[in-house]
């Protein structure tokens, strides 16, 4: 155990403990970089899901100690491109604890980017070496870096000289299931200049079809000296309590479960306590912050993505899941989603995200 660790547990007891109290230990403090971050619960980055909308509705209930925006273009952004482009979009309000995720493979368009950031008053930039979809590998961007560790650092040390924000990097294990890789990466994103890591133990080609190797978040941090968040397949309060007694991680990134019940982070943190109403007062509220910042059709097509995971909270999922797809105007959705809550759905104790990759 670090010394820092002992500092934790002294002061917040350790998960293993009859009496540890999540309340305590993520209402903790936590020093990054320049900036002291209130708690210790994120909202991880999410491309569609995480926008500016949404990120409305979880702030509606608080409790997070930061959100991270979905990923942005360094190209886009470093041209002045956006807020039209929805990976740039934020309110004014939220600037104080919204991270801004930016993926390109230039250092310098990321160190221009990075500076825009700074500009615009986002409390943090992220890079992400963590993102496996093709389309984004194929620009040798997101987790493609992770094959070229040189050039990886290299933005990152380009990003730490351009702005004094507090630097996150996000990443996940690489494109081979070796422990030592992401150890190796971890010191190296710390030696160029990251104040923090976000940690998701999964190879870049398994995208969520595999369960995490969450010891490997546990060997990540005990190799560095910043902090490291975990992430990954945290569905419940008692999956965050695992996470992070196996791993001592200082911090949870909380990605599906945050769309499924975006009251979580204040449910664990602020002992707030959701009522029965609440499905339908998110499912309903979510409609209108959509079209509150985007046009209708991008608004529906939010939705849908958003109803993917929403439906995993009831035991008959799939009902709410199609109504929403077969919605073809703004009117039509509403209607369909005040019909799915007429009759009291059944809410499944944990929601069924395994099933939604
Ligand atoms: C729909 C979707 C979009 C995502 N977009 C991003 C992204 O823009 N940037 C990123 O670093 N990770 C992205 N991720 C990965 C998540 O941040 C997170 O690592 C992953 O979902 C595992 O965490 P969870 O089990 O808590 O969901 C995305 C995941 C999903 C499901």
């Amino acid at each position: 155990m670090t010394p820092r660790h002992q500092d934790a547990a002294s002061e917040a007891g350790s998960p293993q403990d009859p009496g540890w109290d999540p309340g305590v230990f993520f209402n903790r403090p936590l020093r990054v970089g320049r900036a002291v971050i209130p708690k210790r619960l994120f909202l991880a980055p999410l491309s569609k899901l995480g926008n500016v909308a949404f990120r409305e509705l979880i702030s509606g209930f608080g409790g997070f100690g930061l959100l991270f925006s979905e990923m942005a273009g360094s190209r886009g952004v470093a041209s002045g491109g956006g807020p039209a482009r929805s990976g740039f979009m934020w309110r004014k309000e939220e600037l104080p604890h919204l991270v801004c995720q930016l993926y390109g493979d230039d250092p310098e368009i990321m160190a221009r980017a990075a500076e825009r950031v700074a500009a615009d008053g986002f409390m943090g930039v992220d890079i992400n070496f963590g993102c496996s979809v093709a389309v984004v590998c194929k620009h040798n961007c997101g987790a493609a870096l992770l094959k070229d560790p040189v050039r990886a650092g290299k933005i990152v040390s380009a990003v730490r000289k351009a702005v004094p924000l507090p630097l996150f990097v996000k990443y996940r294990t690489g494109w081979h299931d070796d422990v030592a890789g992401a150890v190796d990466m971890a010191r190296r994103f710390a030696d160029e200049g990251a104040d923090a890591l976000t940690f998701h133990p999964r190879v870049a080609p398994d995208r969520r079809s595999r369960q995490p190797k969450w010891a490997y978040i546990g060997k990540v941090k005990s190799a560095v000296s910043i902090p490291v968040f975990g992430n990954g397949n945290v569905f419940d309060l008692r999956d965050c309590e695992r996470m992070v007694s196996e791993t001592e991680c200082d911090g949870v990134a909380v990605g599906r479960l945050a769309v499924a019940r975006p009251w979580t982070f204040a449910q664990w943190t602020d002992g707030f306590a959701p009522d029965a109403c609440i499905y339908r007062r998110c499912a309903l509220g979510l409609i209108d912050l959509l079209l509150k910042h985007f046009d209708a059709p991008t608004a529906m097509r939010r939705y849908c993505k958003f109803s993917g995971y929403f439906a995993a909270n009831f035991k008959f999922g799939h009902t709410f899941f199609s109504l929403v797809h077969r919605a073809k105007t703004i009117e039509a959705l509403r209607n369909a989603v005040t019909a799915f809550f007429e009759t009291a759905p059944e809410i499944a104790a944990r929601p069924n995200i395994t099933m939604l990759r």
